[in-house]
Parts: C-alpha cells; structure tokens; sequence
C-alpha cells in the first residue's frame, strides 16, 4: 500500500491512476529484485556538516564520491550548515548513478525516501506525477526562476506547471580533454576534425604516448558514442535518435559511420582495455599516460582537485566536429513530499542552490557552469566560458545526453547503452546488426515505433 506521506503538496493525498498503480507494480518488481545489491553498494551515510545540534537535518542521496564531487558536495552542505541545517550524506558510488537509482528506488518503496536526492533528467515528470516530489514554486516564484534560468534548465525542472527540482549546474559531454604539457612537448594542438585527430594520435603513438584515454565500463564507452553521434550528425538527427526513438533512424548511414569510428578509436586506446571508474580514466590524463580523453566535465573537477590547472596541466576542446554544439546534462537535486516537517529546511536547500554565491562556488569545483543565463563570467575558466558559450546559443546547438538521462527513460538508456557496450567489445558484431537490434529497441519503446507497428 501506498504510504499517504507521498502527497502532492497541493493537490492533498494522491489519487492514484490505473497507469500508476501499474507502473508503480513493475517497479516494485525491479526494485524488490535489485534490493539488495543496491543497498550492499551503498555507503555508510555520513554527516558531513554540521557542528552541535542542528536544528533540522537533511538526508540526500546522490552519486557524488570522487574527490571533486566530494568537494562540490562540501559546498553545498558547508552553505547548508551555515543555515544551522545538516546535510546527511547518502552518498552510493558508482559513476553516472547507476548504484544510486536503484537504491534510491528501493529506499521510496520501502518508505524510507531521503529527503533529498540528486534525481537528474526526464524521470521528474513520472516522479512528479506520482505526488512523491515535494513542489517548490513558493520558492521558484518569488526568487524569479523561469526569468533566471537557461530555458532548456527551466523546462527540464518544471512539470505540469510546477517546478520540481532545484537546478545544480551543466555538464557538458562533448569534451576533448587534453595534457597540455605532452600537447606543448611535442608541439601539437587540439584536433578540430577527425583527420587532424588521426595525425596527432599517430605522433602521439610515435611518441610513446597512449593517445586516448578510455574504460571499457558501458557507461563511458556509451558516454563516448554519443559524442560521435553529435559529431556525424549534429543536434536534430541526435535528437531523432535518443530523444524520439525514431526506428528508421537507427539505420541511418550516420549512425554507422558514427559506430565505425567509435571502432576505429579501440586502436589509440590503452590496451588491453580495462574496465575502471572514471577518475582512474581520468588519472591516466593527468599523468600523462595517455594525452587525451573524453568525458563529461565533472572530469575537469576532478583534476582540479588533484590540483592541476587549467591551460597550464589540462586544457579542453571540444570532440572534434562538435565544437559549435553543446551534450548536456543537467544535475538537479529533486525532494521527497513526506510529511512536509522538512519542508523549510528543503526549501532553503532549494533557495541556496539557486543563490548566485553558491552556484558560482559549486560549478567551479563541480567543473559545470551554473544554471543561470547569466552567470558571473569572471569566475569561469577556458572551459567553462566555451561551455557556456555554447549552451548559451540555444536549443538548436544543444543535445541532451542519452547516457546521462536527459533524452530517453532509464528502460531505453539502459538498452542502448548495453547493446552499444556488446558492439564495442565484440568486434565480431557488424554495424547492420546493432543498428538492427536499437531499431528493435527503438520500435519497441517508443511511440513512433509503436505507431509503426
Ligand atoms: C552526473 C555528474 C557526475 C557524473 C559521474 C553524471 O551523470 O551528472 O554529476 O559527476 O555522472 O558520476
């Protein structure tokens, strides 16, 4: 049964739906059967703020443990505390979240949900729909969000004339990541096409330098494709793709160019091909064991961390053929309805996180740009400023990432991402069978595909 604490705030107790009762069914399967794993990976919460006696805490879940999240994390539970509210860390590794959605999924049906948590991407809307998302107009209204925010931010964070989440920063996808001290070494620069990409990869590889650092884990290799999409095609085939799951586009001649290429780059990467998390990947970066990566820029948090400097340690480019676009994701913390007792203390929380001082300090140490249109500039680096540079062209250069939860649901993603995963490590399977196999996804999970049928 439903616990009644899961209320809309406005609406009073949930009427729940025939769809919803059945949604929630299956999810109850999924989470029931996931249990267990989830919760044997999940760190021993922490408090990370807070001297004394509080007088309200917070629980928030979320996937932040590398060395840079774990600072930005400080941020925000430092700020928090200076408001006398504790920030309880719930903090379930893995990279991209993959731990912490299950575990947060089995805490909510458990009635246990935190009060907040980092929710990133479409799954608001079923969320919110669900009544289990604490509404936070009282305090997007009056702080002027929908004026202050990037549109694509504001529509992603608001539902049914509500809004949801409070919006943390921008990611971007679409970075090349380079050693600035090899680069200048050997005197190269940033490639800005793939035939130049192939000539400094050789004489990086002549040089003895692993050109391009990579895991083999699915995420990141998927992270990687849908960059290469990005650069084939650009944002409205992207979008065609991952964000309408249109079947016929699966066997576009794009999408097996954009497949033969994340092929073709096996042979500029560390072999053999390990499977490790993405700081080590970004590790291999920042001493100079391999001279180039691409990953999210939550990877140049992490240099910074490590307290490496940008233009002079690392610089960024962006994947080659993609510079004018912009691979987003957007990291938001959403919070449970309960009881409303924690109300005031999540609606501070929102209101921080939307406050000029704290995004410029979390997106700097984050490696994001803050949500606002017009952020403080000043406080930006080379890479931040060509992040929001791009991002700030508008949705026609932006595309939401797939991986990152900003284009399809999590059934989709993780089926993409698995079959993508299977081409890469088996190169045994040709370009006509997986763009077979995602046009079968596509078909059966969208509603083009089932309009098809
Ligand atoms: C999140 C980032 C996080 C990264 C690595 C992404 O999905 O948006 O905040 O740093 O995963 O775990």
């Amino acid at each position: 049964m439903i616990d009644k604490r899961y209320a809309n705030k406005r609406g009073g107790a949930k009427t729940w739906s025939a769809g919803s009762r059945k949604w929630l069914a299956s999810w109850a399967i999924g989470c029931l059967l996931q249990y267990s794993a989830g919760m044997a990976d999940a760190a021993v919460a922490t408090p990370v703020a807070g001297v004394g006696q509080p007088a309200a805490s917070l629980q928030v879940v979320h996937w932040w443990t590398s060395a840079g999240e774990r600072k930005s994390v400080d941020v925000l539970a430092g700020r928090l505390a200076e408001e006398n509210i504790q920030w309880r860390d719930l903090a379930i590794p893995g990279g991209a979240g993959l731990g912490a959605s299950k575990v947060l999924k089995s805490m909510v049906l458990a009635g246990k949900a935190p009060e907040a948590t980092q929710l990133n991407g479409i799954v608001f809307g079923e969320w919110a729909d669900l009544g289990l998302l604490l509404e936070l107009d009282d305090v997007a209204t009056p702080g002027g969000w929908q004026k202050l925010l990037f549109p694509t931010v504001w529509s992603l964070v608001h539902n049914r004339g509500h809004v949801v989440a409070a919006p943390l920063g921008i990611h971007r996808i679409n970075n090349l990541f380079y050693n600035k001290k090899i680069f200048d070494r050997l005197g190269l620069a940033a490639p800005r096409t793939w035939p130049e990409f192939e000539r400094v990869a050789e004489k990086l590889k002549q040089a003895g330098v692993t050109p391009l650092a990579q895991s083999s884990e699915a995420w990141q290799v998927a992270t990687l494709f849908e960059t290469l999409v990005l650069a084939e095609s650009g944002p409205v085939y992207y979008r065609s793709l991952f964000v309408d799951l249109n079947p016929a586009a699966f066997g576009d001649p794009r999408m097996t160019h954009a497949l033969k290429r994340l092929r073709s780059l096996k042979q500029w990467m560390p072999q053999p091909l390990r499977e490790r998390p993405w700081p080590e990947a970004t590790r291999q970066l920042a001493d100079g064991d391999a001279a180039m990566f691409v990953m999210g820029d939550w990877a140049k948090g992490e240099l910074l961390a490590w307290g490496l400097n940008t233009d002079q340690d690392f610089s960024c480019a962006a994947v080659p053929g993609t510079a004018d676009y912009h691979l987003y994701s957007v990291d938001t913390l959403a919070m449970f309805a309960g009881d409303y007792s924690h109300q005031p203390a999540q609606e501070k929380l929102a209101q921080l996180i939307m406050s000029q001082p704290v995004q410029s300090a979390y997106n700097q140490v984050k490696g994001a740009i803050p949500v606002w249109r017009a952020p403080d500039l000043s406080k930006m680096d080379s890479c931040a400023r060509a992040s929001w540079s791009a991002f700030s062209k508008g949705s026609a250069f932006q595309a939401p990432s797939l991986v990152h939860r900003m284009a399809a649901d999590e059934t989709a993603k993780d089926a993409i991402v698995a079959e993508v995963h299977h081409y890469f490590v088996d190169d045994k399977m040709s370009e006509s069978d997986i763009q077979r196999k995602l046009a079968s996804i596509a078909r059966s999970v969208s509603k083009t595909g089932k309009q098809e049928q």
